[in-house]
C-alpha cells in the first residue's frame, strides 16, 4: 500500500534538541512518534506539537525494547547535563547502551536507518584543538562523568559493530555544546545557568578563572545538521562533529548574556569541578563538505532567542 507520508521515531523527543527536531520533521511533511520518559524531557516541550495529528507520543523507557514500524529512527534519548546524567549514574549507562541496542535492534527489524546522537564527550578532556573525527579522545574511565561519556562511546561502538555485522545504515553525529528554547532551566548547564542568574538578579557563576572556551551551537543550526546527515546517502555513516565553531570563555559569555539580558548581575569565580576539560571547539570541516552545511545563528541573536524563552518561563 502506498504511504503518504514517512512514519520517524524520535526518541528524547520531548527533550530539548529533541523537541525541536520533532517539529521540524512535522514542517518536513514527516509523521513523528516521539519515544520519551520524560525524565529531563517535558510535555511543555512538545505541547504546540500536540495538536498536530502526524505528531504521536509514547511514554516509554528505551532500555526496554521497543515494537513500532518506522521509515527511520533518531536516537536521542539520554539525559545531557551533568546534574541530571550525574543524579543516578547506572541508569545514565544503561540508557546509552541498553538504548542503543535495543534501538539498533528496531532498526535492524525494519531494515531502515538509525542516527544516533553522540556528543563531543566521546573527546574526553581533547589534548588537539580543534576535534577531528579521527581523534580517539581522552576519557577518564572512573570518573564522575564517564557514566555519560563512556556510555556514549559504547553506543557508537555499537552503531559501528551494527553497521559491519548487519549492514545497518547508521549516521553518527557527535554534538556540541548546544543552546536554545526548551532547555531545561535548572539543568546546570552554562547557558542557562548564566541566563536564569541573570534574569533572577543573582551572581553569575564561573568555574575557575573564566578563560575556559566552549563553543555554542544555536539548536536551529544543529536541527538542520542532523536531517542533512539523515538525508545523505549510505556511504555516509559519522562520526560527524555538529556544532558551532566559533570559540568564547566563559567569561565572555557571561558579560554578553548580562549585557543582552540587561541585567545588573556581578561576576563570581568558583573552583573548576573535576575532568572539566580546558578547551573544546568541533573541526567541522566534514560536516561542512560532506552536508553542505554550517552554523548559521551568530551567538547574540541566539541568545537573544534563548533569553526572550527563559523570560516568559519564569514569568509563568
Ligand atoms: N544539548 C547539548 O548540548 C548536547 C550535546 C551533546 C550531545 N547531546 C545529546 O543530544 C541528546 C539530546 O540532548 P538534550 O540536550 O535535548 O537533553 P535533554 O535531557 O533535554 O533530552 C533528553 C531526552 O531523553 C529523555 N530520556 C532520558 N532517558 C530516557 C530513557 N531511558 N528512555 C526514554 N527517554 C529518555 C529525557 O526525558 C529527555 O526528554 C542526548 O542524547 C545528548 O546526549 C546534547
Amino acid at each position: 500500500m502506498k504511504k503518504l507520508r514517512d512514519q520517524v521515531v524520535v526518541t528524547g523527543g520531548a527533550g530539548f534538541i529533541g523537541s525541536h527536531l520533532c517539529r521540524k520533521l512535522l514542517d518536513q511533511g514527516k509523521s513523528v512518534i516521539c519515544i520519551d520518559n520524560y525524565f529531563t524531557g517535558s510535555r511543555e516541550n512538545i505541547l504546540p506539537l500536540l495538536e498536530n495529528p502526524f505528531f504521536e507520543t509514547l511514554r516509554h523507557d528505551v532500555c526496554m525494547q521497543l515494537y513500532v514500524e518506522a521509515d527511520a529512527i533518531y536516537n536521542l534519548a539520554c539525559p545531557a547535563s551533568p546534574i541530571h546524567y550525574q543524579t543516578d549514574p547506572v541508569q545514565t549507562t544503561k540508557t546509552s547502551v541498553h538504548g542503543a541496542i535495543n534501538m539498533l535492534g528496531l532498526a535492524k527489524r525494519l531494515g531502515v536507518k538509525i542516527f544516533q546522537a553522540s556528543t563531543s564527550e566521546v573527546y574526553g578532556d581533547p589534548e588537539i584543538h580543534p576535534q577531528t573525527e579521527e581523534y580517539w579522545g581522552n576519557v577518564n574511565p572512573i570518573g564522575p562523568r564517564s557514566c555519560y561519556d563512556e556510555g556514549k562511546r559504547c553506543a557508537e561502538t555499537l552503531f559501528f559493530d551494527y553497521h559491519r555485522q548487519h549492514k545497518l545504515r547508521i549516521k553518527v553525529g557527535r554534538i556540541f555544546n548546544t543552546y536554545g528554547p526548551n532547555m531545561h532551566p535548572n539543568d546546570g548547564r552554562v547557558v542557562s545557568n548564566f541566563i536564569v542568574q541573570a534574569l533572577e538578579g543573582r551572581p553569575l557563576t564561573i568555574y575557575g578563572d573564566g578563560t575556559q572556551t566552549r563553543s555554542f551551537c544555536y539548536v536551529d543550526d544543529l536541527v538542520e545538521a542532523i536531517t542533512r546527515l539523515m538525508d545523505t546517502d549510505d556511504s555516509v555513516t559519522g562520526p560527524i562533529n555538529l556544532g558551532n565553531d566559533g570559540e568564547f570563555t566563559m567569561l565572555e559569555l557571561a558579560e554578553k548574556v548580562i549585557a543582552l539580558s540587561g541585567s545588573s548581575s556581578k561576576i563570581e569565580f568558583r573552583p573548576l569541578p573535576q575532568d572539566d576539560p580546558m578547551q573544546r571547539r568541533p573541526d567541522l570541516t566534514k560536516a561542512r563538505d560532506t552536508l553542505g552545511w554550517q552554523p548559521k545563528v551568530k551567538l547574540d541573536d541566539g541568545l537573544k532567542e534563548t533569553i526572550a524563552y527563559f523570560k516568559k518561563l519564569l514569568h509563568s
